[in-house]
C-alpha cells in the first residue's frame, strides 16, 4: 500500500493541463474537447462525486483517488496514470480535489467492512441468495448478465443512460475487480449512479462478502483472450443444437470488439464487447459456436441482433487481405451473416453499403437464448461449391474477422461492434481418441507452448 501524500494543487494543475484536460476540461467540468462521444462520460469534478470510495460518506479518502488516478476505471475510456511519478499523481489528486473543495470539505469517514469470509460453496450459495432476495437481479439480471428488468430505464446522476456491470465480467468494474473492492462496491455503492450502497440492506454484515463471493463465482477475473481462433478436428457429426455437451468440452477463446468508428454511422458507445469463439471441423463440414452476452433478444425486422464471421473470398497467397470493414471495391470480403428472425446468409460484401447474398447459399444455423447471453452454431460444408466463397483446408492460416451487433440497442451495420483480421486454423487430424491426451503428451506439448511463448515475448 502506498502511503498518502500531501499534493500541491499548484504543482499538479501543470500536469493537469497536459494530461487530463482533453477529457475532463479546462474548469474541470467534464466538458473538455474530446468528451462528447464518450460513454460514460469524463467525471464533472465539480460535483465532487466519486464513484470509488472506501468510505461511509460521500467524500473519497486521497488514497481513493490516488488509487483511481493510478489504475483507471475498467471498462471506461478513463486511462491508468502509472505512467506518471508518484509525486505527481498526488499532485494530481490535491488538484482535482480544488475543483469541489466546498463539497469535499467533510472529513472522509472510513467504512469497516465485515470479517472476510473465504468463498466456499455455502458463501456462494448464501450469496447467490442474498443477490435475488435484494432484488440485485432487478438491474444486473438472473445470471449477471446486465439484463435486468430495470436496466432499459438506469441512468446516471448527470441523466445519461447507464448500463449495470455485467456481473461476469469482473475485468470491467470501475473500482476493481479483486473481493475486497467488489465487497466494498456493495457495501457502499457507487456514488453518481443508481447502484446503492447495500451496507445496511443486506441481513447480515457479512453478507457483503457472500454477495462478493457469489459475483467471483460467476466469471474469471480476466478473459482468456485468443491470439488464434483454432478449429477442433473430429470424426464424429458435430451437433447443431448450441448447448450441446459437444461444445463444453472444447475450449472457448475470447475475442475483444470495438466499436465500429470509421464510418457513419459510428458506434462509440458498443453493446457487445467480447465473443467466445469455438469451432470444429470434420471431413465435410465446419461448424461455428459463437457465445456473447446482448441484454435483450431483439428478432423484429430491422431492429434484430446479428452476427457476421468475415473471410476473405479465397485462402490468401501472401499477406495481402481484403480491408477488414467489409471490404472495398476492388477486394470484397465473404461474409457468413447471421440476423435473429432472418437466420443465416452467406454473402459478399464490397463495402459496409454493398452487402449482396450469394446465389444457393448452404449455411445453416441454430440459436438460443437465455438470461442475456447467445449461444450460436452456424455450419458450413467445408469445401466451396464456386469461386465466391473459400474452402476451408487444414494447417492452412485463414484470415477471419467477426462483427456483431445489438439491435435492441439500436445497432445495425455498419453501426456494430468488430475485430480487425484475426487467424483461424484447422488443427489436423490427429489419432483417433481426441479428448483423451497421454499424460506425457501433454507435458511435451506444454513444455513445447512455454518456449514458443518465451520466443515470442522476447521477440516483441
Ligand atoms: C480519455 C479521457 C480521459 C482522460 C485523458 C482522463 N480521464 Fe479521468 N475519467 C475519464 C472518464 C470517462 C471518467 C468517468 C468514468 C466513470 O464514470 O465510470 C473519469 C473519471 C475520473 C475520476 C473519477 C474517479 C471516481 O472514483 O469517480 C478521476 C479522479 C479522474 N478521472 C482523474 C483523471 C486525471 C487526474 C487525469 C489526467 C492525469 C484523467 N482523469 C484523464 C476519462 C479520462
Ligand atoms: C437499481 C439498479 C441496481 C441494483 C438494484 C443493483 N445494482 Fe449494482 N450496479 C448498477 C449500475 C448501474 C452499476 C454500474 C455503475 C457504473 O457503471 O459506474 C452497478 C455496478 C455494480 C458493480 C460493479 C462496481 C464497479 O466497481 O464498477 C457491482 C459489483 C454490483 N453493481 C453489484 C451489485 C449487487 C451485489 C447488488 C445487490 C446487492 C446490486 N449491484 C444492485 C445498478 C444496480
Amino acid at each position: 500500500m502506498v502511503l498518502a501524500q500531501a499534493g500541491d494543487a499548484n504543482a499538479g494543475k501543470a500536469v493537469y493541463e497536459r494530461k487530463c484536460v482533453l477529457c475532463h476540461g479546462e474548469k474541470g467540468d467534464g466538458k473538455g474537447p474530446g468528451a462528447e462521444n464518450l460513454d460514460p462520460r469524463p467525471r464533472d469534478f465539480t460535483s465532487g462525486v466519486y464513484k470509488v470510495r472506501t468510505t461511509v460518506n460521500k467524500v473519497p479518502t486521497d488514497q481513493d483517488i490516488f488509487r483511481v488516478i493510478s489504475k483507471g476505471m475498467p471498462g471506461t475510456s478513463m486511462p491508468a496514470w502509472d505512467v506518471l511519478p508518484e509525486k505527481d499523481r498526488w499532485h494530481l489528486v490535491a488538484y482535482v480535489k480544488s475543483f469541489a473543495a466546498e463539497k469535499l470539505k467533510e472529513a472522509p469517514k472510513k467504512l469497516d467492512l465485515p470479517k472476510e469470509v473465504a468463498p466456499s460453496e455455502a458463501s456462494i450459495k448464501r450469496g447467490k441468495e442474498m443477490f435475488e432476495a435484494i432484488e440485485c437481479n432487478k438491474c444486473h439480471g438472473t445470471e449477471g448478465r446486465a439484463d435486468g428488468p430495470s436496466h432499459p430505464e438506469l441512468k446516471d446522476d448527470w441523466s445519461h443512460p447507464i448500463r449495470p456491470a455485467n456481473l461476469t465480467k469482473r475485468w470491467t468494474f470501475r473500482g476493481g475487480a479483486d473481493r475486497t473492492a467488489v465487497a466494498t462496491r456493495i457495501a457502499n455503492g457507487v456514488l453518481g449512479t443508481p447502484m446503492p450502497a447495500f451496507g445496511d440492506a443486506v441481513e447480515k454484515p457479512e453478507d457483503v462478502w457472500h454477495l462478493a463471493n457469489y459475483i467471483a463465482s460467476l466469471g474469471p477475473e480476466s478473459p482468456r483472450l485468443a491470439t488464434l481462433v483454432t478449429v477442433t478436428a473430429v470424426t464424429d457429426a458435430i451437433p447443431d443444437d448450441p448447448n450441446a455437451d459437444f461444445w463444453r468440452k472444447i475450449a472457448p477463446g475470447a475475442i475483444p470488439l470495438m466499436g465500429q468508428v470509421i464510418v457513419d454511422p459510428r458506434n462509440f458507445n458498443p453493446s457487445i464487447d467480447l465473443i467466445s469463439v469455438r469451432a470444429a471441423w470434420n471431413d465435410r463440414e465446419i461448424a461455428f459456436h459463437l457465445t456473447w452476452d446482448d441484454p435483450t433478444e431483439s428478432k423484429d425486422a430491422g431492429k434484430s441482433d446479428g452476427v457476421a464471421l468475415q473471410f476473405p473470398p479465397q485462402p490468401p497467397t501472401g499477406p495481402e487481405r481484403p480491408y477488414f470493414l467489409m471490404g472495398d471495391a476492388s477486394d470484397g470480403v465473404y461474409q457468413l451473416r447471421w440476423e435473429h428472425g432472418r437466420g443465416v446468409a452467406e454473402v459478399t460484401a464490397n463495402g459496409p453499403g454493398k452487402v449482396a447474398p450469394i446465389a444457393g447459399g448452404e449455411a445453416t444455423a441454430k440459436v438460443a437464448f437465455a438470461n442475456g447471453q447467445y449461444r450460436l452454431v452456424i455450419k458450413r460444408a467445408l469445401a466451396s461449391k464456386d469461386a465466391s466463397r473459400p474452402p476451408f483446408t487444414p494447417a492452412a492460416f485463414m484470415p477471419v474477422a467477426v462483427q456483431a451487433w445489438d439491435g435492441g440497442a439500436g445497432e445495425a451495420p455498419p453501426k456494430m461492434s468488430l475485430t480487425s483480421w484475426y487467424y483461424l486454423r484447422l488443427e489436423e487430424p490427429q489419432s483417433s481418441r481426441r479428448f483423451v491426451i497421454p499424460p506425457v503428451v501433454a507435458i511435451l506439448t506444454f513444455a513445447v507452448m512455454f518456449v514458443v511463448v518465451r520466443a515470442a515475448r522476447s521477440r516483441g
